[in-house]
């Protein structure tokens, strides 16, 4: 028993009722931020190299679409240094990585599909040797038509999936009988990931046919489930560690697990550790990326702004191979609502074929392209009406709960577009700065000024009902400090700093003396992609069980510690600060340590697992109804910039964001996710632009041709603002999804730009922007706007 430390514990309660020393709803650095940015952060390709470690290098095809003739590896074969070279009937198991539709071979039989799909495997002693063995791999082909671009797909029927429609009302009617009509169609444009850790695996053989992985992956599972069935073995054979990951943005969702894959048949034929790791150019021309989408719309208004009816095509780019492209595509369509209610439509989608590398998730997984079309509706209707933009979408909001469905039929319960429009609105101090606006335009010549408001609502769940579930693992020793597992993955997101603050909230111990391990499919089995925003909404619930297993466990041997007697003093027994004490009698304590050496001695279990799976979440595709979602977040930014005629550059003077991210359990953690995911959208929409050539081959694969947002592209002022007193029901102490939401703000910037395009024209001059809004695409803007004058 311990008298109360020098330093005594607060105990005060903040608002929500968590003591005041708990680290939850209370900023804190990135639990490896130092470590990142002195670059002692361990990944994959820094961990020390095995013994005997053999350098994994793959042959892959130059075509885009071509029969395989013949691959002759003899003279790599006699290189010195080189192991082993392997080809698709060397795989022991399946030939096999589709992660939903098996239509995606690791290695190619009889016909490749796109530039850069591999075609052998060859196992080296050091980069150098596996490069230059590679190079002398004979591989004949009979090259074949390729399909380059969507409409070229939808041209020739290539599709990956049949067509899915939502559809609400009587569209047609109500499209004849509005007051205005407009009709259009837009492209989006895809984007290259650009984790600055690129793909890269070290598989490590054990006995008995056993491999362990280190692997950069937000999809550990996966990869073992993958692993085994390549190498014909059982998932308990494999083991996937996944240390953290130098960013994933969805682009390590399922396309860590082929070259995962390829690292653990190398070690399984050749009975060395081997690494396989994509140099930036090579990740960049392999990997796919976000989906392009084609949208065409017919949409009815009345004269105030107001949307009636809204009939959608969306076709999406899925590249060679299923991947997820058919979730992506789902979640576009349930997001092609945004904020607003349309009570008239049909919504209808379908990916297409094309022999390009295989787009895969990126952050906002289909939203943000489905939010795009209804934006470029919106924007639309605001030119042709003469009204701010806005305005316009201020008369769309989602308002009557619950008639005000969503297509597929969900309530918006607990909307808050009304309050987060109307505090922004004022914050922001948007009608003053766009009427100055109007008048700088006026009176510039070269240089035009845009505002851009803009909202945002995004579901919140895996769209595939099965993946909403998460494990953990908590192990507390004899001293009182603990290791955390938990199903999900570090990608720079916070995550792993997030579930150590749930952790030591639960426990009541100090952050500093919780250390979350490595996810790793030993320690929790059978998790999901860490992913769809939801990695410390299912974790977090799950560390939060867990940790209150261990709680309950322990309460007896802190009664009988703090010879407490009654039966009713047990529940009042609290744990905070790293002490325990009974709640109402708080100077009184005992260390956390020494409750847990008692129970040690007691034979009471220190470890414990949790699971959470979220309740209430149902789709039916056949009927496009259900509620997909567990909630919706929420927010809206105000983005202004300023363009100039002559270059067709622009700079983004000022954005405001208002984040509603329920209550915060780590703020600070928040505010970077908001900033990131603002940057990567305007990066997308503005200077990301990926080109292929007419051969299939990708142009833009490295950085020198392909341009990722610098600190010199941010807004020149940036002000961040997490919504206050927003706790949400039925989350990890009332906190909300951020990863993806702010990434679909950026809209706001091409709202803002129209604008000031419009201004080079007369009035009402309509604005068609291509998207990225470049500066070559911009300056076409421009002079199609001056040519109307
Ligand atoms: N932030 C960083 N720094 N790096 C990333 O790779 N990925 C984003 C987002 N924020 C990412 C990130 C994506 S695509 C998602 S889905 C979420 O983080 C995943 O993490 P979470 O579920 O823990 O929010
Ligand atoms: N979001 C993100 N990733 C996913 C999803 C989703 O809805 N479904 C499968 N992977």
């Amino acid at each position: 028993m311990s008298s109360l430390p020098s330093s005594s514990p607060d105990f005060s309660s903040t608002p929500e009722g968590v003591p005041a020393r708990s680290p939850l709803h209370a900023p804190a650095p990135h639990e490896s931020g130092l470590r990142h940015t002195s670059g002692e952060a361990i990944y994959v390709d820094d961990m020390p190299e095995p013994r005997g470690l053999l350098t994994g290098h793959l042959v892959t095809s130059p075509h885009a679409h071509a029969r395989l003739l013949r691959v002759d590896a003899t003279k790599a074969r006699a290189l010195p240094g080189v192991v082993a070279v392997l080809v698709a009937g060397d795989i022991p198991g399946h030939n096999q990585v589709g992660p939903v539709i098996q239509d995606e071979p690791l290695m190619a039989e009889g016909e490749v599909h796109f530039v850069g799909q591999t075609v052998a495997l060859v196992l080296a002693e050091g980069a150098s040797i596996a490069r230059r063995a590679a190079a002398l791999v004979e591989v004949e082909y009979e090259p074949l038509p390729a399909l380059l671009s969507v409409k070229a797909a939808v041209e020739a029927g290539a599709f990956l999936s049949e067509p899915h429609v939502i559809r609400r009302g009587a569209p047609e009617d109500a499209l004849a009988a509005a007051p205005v009509r407009l009709s259009g169609e837009c492209m989006t444009g895809a984007q290259d990931h650009f984790y600055l850790e690129t793909q890269v695996t070290l598989a490590v053989p054990g006995e008995d046919g056993s491999v362990h992985l280190w692997c950069s992956t937000q999809h550990p599972t996966e990869v073992q489930t993958l692993v085994a069935e390549v190498l014909g073995t059982g998932r308990h054979q494999v083991v996937v560690e996944v240390p953290r990951m130098g960013g994933g943005f969805g682009g390590k969702e399922t396309q860590a697990a082929p070259f995962a894959c390829l690292a653990a048949l190398g070690a399984r034929v050749t009975g060395r550790p081997v690494k396989v790791w994509l140099n930036r150019d090579e990740d960049m021309a392999r990997t796919g990326k976000r989906h392009p989408f084609l949208g065409r719309y017919d949409a009815g208004f009345d004269e105030t702004g107001r949307l009636l009816a809204l009939k959608v095509e969306l076709v999406s780019d899925g590249g060679w191979s299923t991947d997820l492209s058919r979730a992506i595509l789902d979640r576009a369509l349930f997001h092609l609502d945004n904020a607003y209610f349309v009570p008239a439509l049909e919504f209808t989608g379908r990916v297409a074929r094309t022999n390009l590398p295989s787009n895969t998730a990126f952050r906002g997984f289909g939203g943000p392209q489905g939010m795009f079309v209804m934006e470029e509706v919106l924007n639309h209707a605001a030119e042709r009406l003469g009204l701010d933009p806005a305005s316009v979408r201020e008369r769309n909001y989602y308002r009557d709960t619950p008639n005000d469905l969503t297509p597929y039929g969900q309530a918006v319960v607990g909307n808050r577009l009304p309050r987060l429009h109307a505090e922004l609105m004022a914050s922001s101090d948007y009608a003053r700065r766009r009427a100055e606006i109007e008048a700088f335009n006026a009176s510039s010549r070269w240089t035009k000024r845009g505002i851009g408001f803009q909202p945002v609502k995004f579901g919140i769940s895996f769209t595939t009902g099965f993946l909403n579930q998460a494990g953990a693992l908590v192990s507390v020793f004899t001293d009182g400090s603990v290791q955390l597992n938990h199903g999900g993955t570090e990608m720079g997101q916070g995550l792993h700093t997030k579930m150590r603050a749930v952790c030591a909230h639960e426990l009541g111990v100090l952050p500093e003396r919780v250390r979350v391990m490595h996810t790793a499919t030993d320690k929790v089995p059978n998790t999901s992609a860490t992913a769809a925003s939801s990695g410390s909404d299912l974790n977090g619930q799950a560390v939060k069980q867990a940790c209150e297993v261990i709680r309950e466990r322990l309460r007896p041997v802190a009664a009988r510690l703090l010879k407490l007697e009654s039966p009713g003093d047990m529940a009042a027994i609290a744990f905070s600060g790293g002490q325990v004490f009974h709640a109402a009698r708080p100077l009184r304590t005992v260390r956390f340590a020494e409750v847990v050496h008692a129970a040690y001695l007691d034979r009471v279990s220190l470890s414990a697992t949790g699971y959470y799976a979220t309740p209430d979440i149902t789709y039916d595709r056949s009927t496009g109804r259900g509620k997909p979602f567990h909630y919706y977040a929420f927010c809206a930014a105000v983005v202004e910039l300023e363009v100039s005629g002559l270059t067709g550059e622009h700079r983004v003077r000022r954005v405001d964001v208002l984040q509603d991210v329920g209550t915060s359990l780590v703020p600070s953690i928040d505010r970077g996710q908001v900033e990131g995911g603002f940057i990567q959208g305007l990066g997308w929409l503005t200077s990301e632009e990926v080109l292929f050539d007419a051969k299939g081959r990708l142009v833009t694969h490295s950085p020198d041709t392909y341009k990722i947002p610098a600190v010199g592209d941010a807004p020149e002022d940036f002000r961040v603002h997490l919504l206050e007193h927003a706790p949400q029901d039925n989350t990890i102490h009332g906190s909300k999804a951020v990863g993806e939401p702010p990434f679909m703000l950026a809209l706001g910037a091409v709202t803002a730009l129209r604008q000031a395009i419009a201004a080079f024209g007369p009035p009402r001059t309509p604005v068609s922007l291509a998207s990225p809004a470049t500066p070559e695409a911009i300056l076409r803007a421009v002079a199609a706007a001056r040519a109307a004058s």
